[in-house]
């Protein structure tokens, strides 16, 4: 083993990690997982920047703040073999899930509270014939250019006509109509997913951020959306990743369990069941950072006609802020009682913002050690963020909650982002023009249950 070899390993992991690092990773992965020179890129890739995310059933759709597969698969390899039970406690899309199926793990478990991703990771995680989808394509396509839609039957959600045109309002009913002629449900579901992109495609919203936005510009006569044109360019897209998918995973035995609840609370999962956890909490409230709720409204409406979805940013982590300040939780890290002592001195409701967040997050940081067999790995994968000028040490904050559930913090790994569509710049002052950076990195945290 070389000198900067060692230095570097010396740099990534304590000595524990290091050696099942060492002895778990195989450097004869798939290229689109590595390209891998030599050893020394093993142990030092965590930023995986110049590989494609979007590769197998993980580009059938976007999600914000998806995880990396290549990073999923790197700490699959590392903490499981084919016995691992394997669970991920915000499963989003389902990458963990996905991902743990193509390494043929004994069973994978998702928790997710929002039913629009609990239905694309089920999608996303079902090998399909590919001969069997291009039949299904052509059924649609027939019944679309033969069409004889009833014009008083069109779907209808609250404000419909506010985010679509009264054109793109009737192509996708009849599209839908066409998609749910289909009998068998997976092959509906699939292209019901590929229906969810042509809806954002072709809606009024802008596509910069997550968040829902008219984007006045579309409202022009130029902007003449082609629905089935659309649905066919992205089924192309998908079908070629589902024939590598399929080939990849067809014989693949991987039990999939997908709960659509919430982590905050006990699941239906066994005390000391589960081989190891990996997953990637959301980094503050949906108000503040991510709007899963707002980016999966308009799909979930069209497809599943289920307004619910409106109240999920507020039912998701941090969403609801009546707490108060003599929460245990201050006692149990200093760092948060010391930075948020410096917000609420600003701004006392955005303090309870902050604080109810990290509530919930330990009280799934509870559930995930009692499900975790003792002596095995729990790793997050998580961002810090900038409230009213402060610096929220997320990471060190879970650190010091983790500690005191009972879990071993093993180590603490920075990687940069990339390709986030995530605002990476905000107004904390509320000063226009002032800006501070946020999120510019993230952290691997690895827990270990005692
Ligand atoms: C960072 S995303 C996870 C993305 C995922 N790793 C992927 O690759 O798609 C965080 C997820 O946590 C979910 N979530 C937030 N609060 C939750 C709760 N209380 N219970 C379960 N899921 C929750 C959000 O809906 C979101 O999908």
């Amino acid at each position: 083993m070389n000198a900067a070899l060692n230095k570097t390993m010396l740099n990534y992991s304590s000595a524990e990690m290091l050696d099942i690092v060492k002895e778990k990773i195989k450097y004869n992965e798939n290229s689109s997982y590595y390209q891998t020179n030599d050893m020394l890129e093993w142990y030092s890739e965590w930023d995986f920047k110049q590989y494609n995310p979007n590769i197998y059933s993980h580009g059938f759709h976007q999600y914000p703040a998806k995880f990396i597969p290549q990073l999923a698969r790197k700490l699959l390899r590392v903490f499981t073999d084919n016995n691992s039970v394997v669970l991920d406690i915000f499963s989003g899309s389902g990458t963990t899930l996905i991902e743990s199926f193509l390494l043929n793990r004994k069973k994978s478990i998702g928790i997710e509270l929002n039913p629009f991703a609990v239905f694309m990771a089920d999608v996303k995680t079902k090998p399909i014939n590919p001969i069997e989808l291009r039949q299904s394509f052509s059924e649609i396509k027939n019944f679309y250019n033969s069409a004889n839609y009833d014009l008083n039957n069109l779907d209808t959600f609250y404000n419909i006509n506010f985010w679509f045109k009264e054109e793109t309002i009737i192509e996708l009913s009849i599209l839908k109509k066409c998609i749910t002629q289909i009998e068998q449900i997976d092959i509906q579901n699939f292209f019901l997913l590929i229906l969810s992109d042509v809806i954002r495609k072709v809606s009024l919203t802008k596509h910069s951020g997550f968040k829902l936005h008219r984007d006045k510009l579309k409202l022009s006569p130029s902007f003449k959306p082609n629905v089935f044109f659309e649905f066919e360019k992205l089924f192309n897209k998908n079908i070629l990743l589902m024939e590598e998918f399929y080939i990849e995973s067809k014989n693949n035995k991987t039990e999939i369990l997908l709960i659509h609840g919430d982590s905050r609370k006990k699941q239906n999962i066994d005390e000391n069941s589960i081989d190891f956890i990996l997953t990637s909490p959301p980094y503050g409230d949906s108000k503040t950072t991510v709007a899963y709720g707002q980016f999966s409204r308009l799909s979930w409406q069209w497809i599943k006609n289920d307004s619910n979805i409106y109240s999920l940013d507020n039912d998701l982590l941090g969403g609801k802020n009546n707490v108060n300040f003599n929460n245990e939780i201050l006692e149990f890290s200093a760092t948060l009682k010391d930075q948020l002592e410096i917000i609420k001195n600003i701004d006392s409701l955005r303090a309870k913002d902050v604080l109810s967040f990290y509530i919930d997050l330990y009280e799934t940081l509870k559930n995930a050690y009692f499900y975790l067999k003792h002596d095995k790995y729990f790793v997050l994968v998580t961002g810090n963020r900038t409230v009213k000028n402060v610096f929220l040490r997320t990471d060190t904050i879970i650190s010091e909650l983790a500690h005191i559930i009972g879990f071993k913090v093993e180590k603490v790994l920075f990687r940069n982002i990339i390709n986030k569509r995530m605002p990476d710049k905000n107004c904390p002052t509320n000063i226009k023009g002032q800006y501070s950076n946020t999120m510019l990195q993230e952290n691997i945290i690895f827990l270990r249950k005692n």
